[in-house]
């Protein structure tokens, strides 16, 4: 177990001698002087060695696909493909940004959950890789669009295992009761397997199944890998096919505070590995290729928020609110999870935390509370600089304009440099949309 913030901070984060926070071999200080806060500091090394350390863990045949919708940019895609992942998309729009940012389209996979016949249209036209079915209704009308644009698509079913992983109610996902994939229990998967067989347009590989996010444990995936061979011996028996891909989906957590533990990339693939080679040996089955689906494990520990802290209050005997110049609209995380933060002074790394704040955003909302009761210098006051870190994943994928707040800018450090990734939006972005 990490009792540091180390493990929770970027790969490249330091303390100077100065007592300024350092990521990427940038002075945080200087950078937020420089571009401004908030800011979410993005570490190049940090992402890029997470998707070395997934394609290693995961070497062809298999395939490691980021997960765009933990943070989708121009950026991070041609990143994530110059070390050779595939990325997966879960809209027409996350696509969009992925054919914008080159990325080969044979990598890509296409999910959802209620694709429109103009996003099926979209992936067919582009010619993407795979796209994961989810419904009886989607397997249809994917197979008359791509029968119409003469094309016969690569796909894998999405089922729904029935595994229900140790996390947050709102992002399980491969338990009976959800709105994602074709349930293997009451049988609509084998049935899309058997439909699949018998159209032309479209060719079936393999089975795909998520269950959740910030999973720690390697059970549930074990359970999984278990239960997809069970479908997948049962298909082989109804239709004769044997599936030479098996996609597990994204999942693993990442520590979001020094108490926790960040899972293991390596272990869970030998984990997985294992499994299949058990239950591939049982059933007969050939061993299939793996796909993955990382994406808060790839992103989430490459970022830090930073704030410039404003007014402090300090309610005699009850709390004292750190109010910063960001908040639910640049991480909605803590208000809709209950998903806890840690956080440091990036100006004063070096001073010890010996008093326990509650820190809190700038919107018109008493919910609008980014961490109750973390520790940082007791003389914490205006122009101390807030670092958070561990806010890559689903921080700025998830923000907002509430209250017209400007999204903040991504900057991007590396080698001592640094460089906008995502601009600051400004004022006049904030009625671009409008119409009068
Ligand atoms: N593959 C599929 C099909 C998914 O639905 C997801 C996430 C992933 C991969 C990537 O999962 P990851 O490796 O990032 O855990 N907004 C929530 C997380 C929602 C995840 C939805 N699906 C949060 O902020 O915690």
């Amino acid at each position: 177990m990490p009792h540091t913030l180390k493990d929770v901070l970027p790969a490249t984060a330091r303390m100077r001698d100065d007592g300024h926070l350092e990521v990427g071999g940038y002075d945080l200080v200087a950078l937020a002087a420089e571009f401004g806060t908030p800011v979410y500091v993005f570490c190049e090394e940090t992402f890029r060695g997470r998707c070395r350390l997934y394609k290693d863990a995961f070497p062809g045949p298999d395939r490691v696909y980021y997960a765009a919708k933990a943070f989708t940019s121009l950026a991070s895609f041609r990143m994530a493909a110059e070390e050779g992942l595939g990325v997966d998309c879960a809209s027409g729009g996350e696509l969009h940004v992925a054919l914008t940012a080159g990325v080969p389209v044979r990598d890509i996979i296409v999910h959802g959950n209620n694709k429109s016949d103009a996003e099926l249209e979209m992936a067919v036209a582009a010619g993407v890789g795979r796209i994961a079915v989810d419904s009886l209704d989607e397997l249809e009308r994917l197979a008359r669009i791509a029968a119409s644009a003469g094309i016969r698509q690569t796909i894998v079913l999405r089922v729904t295992p029935g595994v229900e992983a140790h996390t947050h109610e709102y992002i399980q996902t491969g338990q009976e009761d959800t709105k994602f994939g074709m349930s293997i229990s009451s049988g609509s998967a084998l049935e899309a397997a058997k439909r699949a067989a018998d159209l032309p347009s479209v060719e079936l590989v393999g089975a795909h199944a998520h269950i959740g996010s910030q999973i720690f444990g390697p059970e549930a995936f074990g359970k999984l890998v278990e239960i997809m061979f069970e479908y997948m011996a049962d298909v082989r028996a109804a239709t004769g096919q044997t599936f030479g891909e098996l996609n597990v989906g994204g999942g693993l957590g990442i520590a979001y505070t020094k108490e926790e533990s960040p899972a293991d990339v390596t272990a869970h693939s030998r984990f997985i590995r294992t499994a299949v080679a058990d239950e591939a040996k049982r059933y007969g089955l050939p061993v299939p290729a793996l796909s993955v689906e990382p994406g808060r494990s790839i992103v989430g520990n490459a970022m830090v928020t930073l704030y410039s802290v404003g007014v402090v209050k300090d309610i005699p005997g009850i709390r004292t609110y750190v109010s910063v110049d960001g908040g639910m609209s640049d991480n909605i995380r803590p208000m809709l999870y209950g998903a806890r933060y840690s956080a440091l002074l990036a100006n004063r790394a070096n001073e010890p935390s010996d008093k326990v704040v509650t820190i809190a955003g700038s919107h018109c909302e008493s919910g609008d509370v980014l961490i109750k009761d973390v520790a940082l210098p007791s003389s914490v006051g205006r122009g101390d600089l807030l670092a958070i870190p561990a806010t890559g994943a689903y921080g700025y994928a998830m923000s907002s304009n509430y209250n017209k707040m400007r999204r903040p800018a991504v900057v991007s450090v590396r080698d001592g440099k640094a460089r906008v990734v995502v601009r600051r939006e400004t004022y006049d972005d904030l009625v671009r949309l409008d119409q009068v």
